[in-house]
């Protein structure tokens, strides 16, 4: 899908507006194993040295592998082994600074319905000064990509999943509706992304994602 590629480009925005030696609070809802943020990561890492990331996952998937990559690059990371609705649910940690700089989601927004989706994005907003998520693109041309993806190897339970994450996914401005609040208080951008794609990103206004004015 070109995600790497698609997730940079929307967190490069926000790195530019940051100091390279100001730690930076990264959070990734739905992380999986985390191979793809390190992917990010060893794009990100050379002008962006000094972060410490977040992985959220229901399932603990981080290996040990991953976790020494991640640390050669610099950048600290630790696991939250939680359901995101429960964390979504719970109160920030008082010794924490209430925002993340950046909340980052590849192919997750998805399984989340209309009542629990405006639901969790409240959640986001509160959390963070920048969010960017890249989700399957509900069109036509990503419903055949997802059909073909057994032509180069992918099993039946991954063929089903993708066109079940196809039909569960976005397009328009689906997500800046499920957004919170008083929209002048956000620069939101939302479109389709590559061919299977779609990405959304919303910055706090007047507000940099290291939370500098
Ligand atoms: C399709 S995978 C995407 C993984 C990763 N973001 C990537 O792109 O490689 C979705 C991930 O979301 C996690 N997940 C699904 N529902 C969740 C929930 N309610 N709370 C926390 N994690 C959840 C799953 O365990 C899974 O690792």
């Amino acid at each position: 899908m070109g995600t790497r590629g698609i997730i940079v480009r929307g967190m490069q925005p926000a790195l530019g507006r940051c100091s390279r030696y100001l730690p930076l609070r990264v959070l990734e809802l739905g992380a999986g194993d985390g191979t793809l943020m390190l992917c990010i990561a060893q794009e990100l890492s050379r002008s962006w040295p000094a972060v410490h990331l977040t992985l959220l996952d229901r399932l603990a998937l981080l290996d040990a592998d991953t976790s020494t990559a991640f640390a050669h690059l610099g950048w600290s990371v630790q696991t939250l082994s939680v359901d995101v609705l429960d964390w979504a649910a719970a109160p920030m940690p008082p010794h924490l600074p209430p925002r993340w700089d950046v909340i980052v989601t590849n192919l997750f927004l998805h399984h989340f319905d209309d009542l629990l989706l405006p639901e969790l994005m409240c959640a986001i907003a509160a959390r963070c000064n920048w969010f960017v998520a890249c989700e399957p693109r509900r069109a036509p041309i990503s419903l055949i990509g997802s059909y073909l993806i057994g032509a180069v190897g992918a099993s039946r339970v991954t063929r089903n999943d993708a066109v079940l994450s196809v039909h569960a996914g976005f397009r328009d401005a689906e997500l800046s509706m499920a957004w919170p609040g008083d929209q002048d208080d956000w620069q939101l951008q939302e479109h389709a992304a590559g061919l299977f794609g779609h990405f959304f990103r919303a910055a706090r206004q007047g507000v940099s994602a290291a939370g500098i004015a």
